[in-house]
This record gives structure tokens, C-alpha cells and sequence, in this order.
């Protein structure tokens, strides 16, 4: 990992740290649906707002040239060619509900086109605060949990591979998605629907999962997960093989990725 990676890496676990604290402690407080946006599933608490808000003054203090492309609010354009993409909470149904699987993500940018990660993503971070598991990558440097360095499981069979996928909020993409699954589902060894992007990335990176894949996130969703993926062994992609993109990832072992690129192909899911 280059120098800068890992210092910036340094700063993405003390912010995402500092995020984790007061998005747990707002939590204990009590939370409510603030406003709907694409949907009316498509859910936001104040907390979520309040978590960008102070992860965003962290940074333009640290680093007033980087821009920020958040969640929660409009992109700050910065003139570095750094930025920063943050997610406050990715798995807000999760946070709502009380279910320990939500996650602050935070990844840094090089080069990204505004709204998707087209650049090098050179550090990331995604932390559970109800668990304090902390995953953490730099480019170059590999992906750890806790110190631990991470690999994902070797390569098996798409037959006894565990899945893990999202559905997003929309109504026609979850008939879609749905569809898939009828496909799907026969050929694996199980689905899991874990409710947070990050999360599930994390967890392909440390063996909890075998593959995972989405179709319709955004930058924040997968920016930091998809690094921690790569440097875990994954391969992470579009389903034709390019590279990652908001429309549909697929990620897992590079054999598995291909078989499962491949099911998902023929059960219609094309990007
Ligand atoms: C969502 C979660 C979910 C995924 C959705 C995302 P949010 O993020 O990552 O698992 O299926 O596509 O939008 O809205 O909770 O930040």
C-alpha cells in the first residue's frame, strides 16, 4: 500500500470510529422515520442525517480541498481530485428495526466521477456499532477485521455457494430481482438477505459468505465494501467482467465469480 493510502486509511477508521459512537449513542435515544426518498420504502432517519452531518465537518476540517459525495445530502465538489464517499448508515431498515446489522461506510476516492466510483479507491472502512467490528482496506494493503488479515472462502461450486444479495427499493426492480431469485435459487446453496451492502461485502471478505451480488446500488453502498472485498481475494465486477459499477455487482472468488456471472446472465439479470 502506498504511503498515502495507509495515512489516509488512518483517517477513515477515526472518522468512521467517531460516527459509530454517536450513531449508536442517537440510537439509544430513539429513532423514527424522518422522510421517504425514492420510495416510500426508502427509508431515512434523522440520525442518519445528523451521522452525515458530522462525518462531513470532520472531514472538510482534515481535508478542506477533498470533496464529498454522501448519502444524505448534496456532493460538495473539492478541487484535490480526492473523494470522499460516505454512506452514515448503510442499512437504515436494519437501524430502524434494531436488527445489529447496520454499518457507517466510508471510502476514499481517487478520481471519481461524481455519483459513482469510477476512480481508485484507495482506503476503506465499514464499522458495525452495535458489534464494534471494524473492516478496513487500503489499496494495496489488504483488508483486515480486528488486526485479522482477511481472505475469502476458496472457490466452490456455485452448487454449494452462500449468497448473499439485496433487493433495493423500487417496486419493478424488486419484481426483477424476484425473478432471479426463481432462477437462482435452485442452483446454490442458499440465499441471504442481509440488509446492508457494506456489510455484506464484509462478509464476503471474511467467509461468512461465498458470493454476493446487487443490482441498482450507489457509490456509498458498495464503495468501501467492494475495496475490503478485493483485497480479501475477491473478484468484484459487473456481470461481464468490467469493473465494479452501481448498476449491477457481482462479487466472490474469481472461479465462482464466473459461475455465478454466468447464472445470473441466463436468468436475465444483464447490467
Ligand atoms: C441499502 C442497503 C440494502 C441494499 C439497498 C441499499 P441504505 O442501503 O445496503 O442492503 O439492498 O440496495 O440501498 O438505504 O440502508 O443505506
Amino acid at each position: 500500500a502506498s504511503v498515502a493510502s495507509v495515512a489516509l486509511l488512518d483517517l477513515v477508521r477515526d472518522i468512521s470510529v467517531r460516527a459509530a459512537e454517536f450513531a449508536l449513542e442517537a440510537r439509544r435515544a430513539g429513532v423514527s422515520v424522518a422522510a421517504t426518498k425514492s420510495t416510500p420504502t426508502d427509508i431515512v432517519t434523522a440520525v442518519d442525517r445528523d451521522t452525515e452531518t458530522l462525518i462531513r465537518s470532520i472531514i472538510l476540517e482534515s481535508r478542506p480541498a477533498d470533496g464529498i459525495i454522501g448519502e444524505e445530502d448534496v456532493a460538495h465538489v473539492g478541487t484535490s481530485g480526492i473523494d470522499w464517499v460516505v454512506d452514515p448508515i448503510d442499512g437504515t431498515v436494519n437501524f430502524l428495526y434494531g436488527i445489529p446489522a447496520w454499518a457507517v461506510s466510508i471510502a476514499v476516492v481517487e478520481g471519481a466521477a461524481a455519483g459513482d466510483v469510477g476512480g481508485t479507491t484507495l482506503a476503506g472502512v465499514v464499522v458495525n456499532p452495535v458489534t464494534g467490528e471494524l473492516f478496513e482496506a487500503s489499496a494495496g494493503g489488504g483488508a483486515r477485521l480486528a488486526g485479522r488479515e482477511l481472505a475469502v472462502n476458496a472457490d466452490v461450486p456455485l452448487g454449494s455457494a452462500l449468497v448473499g444479495t439485496g433487493f433495493g427499493y423500487a417496486a419493478e426492480r424488486r419484481r426483477e430481482q424476484a425473478a432471479v431469485l426463481l432462477e437462482l435459487m435452485p442452483h446454490i446453496r442458499d440465499i441471504r438477505r442481509g440488509g446492508s451492502a457494506a456489510l455484506d461485502l464484509c462478509s464476503l471478505a471474511c467467509g461468512r459468505l461465498d458470493a454476493y451480488y446487487e443490482r441498482g446500488l450507489n457509490a456509498w453502498d458498495h464503495a468501501a465494501g467492494a475495496l475490503i472485498a478485493r483485497e480479501a481475494g475477491a473478484r468484484v465486477g459487473g456481470p461481464g467482467g468490467g469493473r465494479e459499477n452501481a448498476e449491477l455487482l457481482v462479487a466472490a472468488a474469481p472461479g465462482l465469480y464466473e459461475e455465478l456471472a454466468a447464472a445470473l446472465r441466463a436468468a436475465g439479470m444483464d447490467a
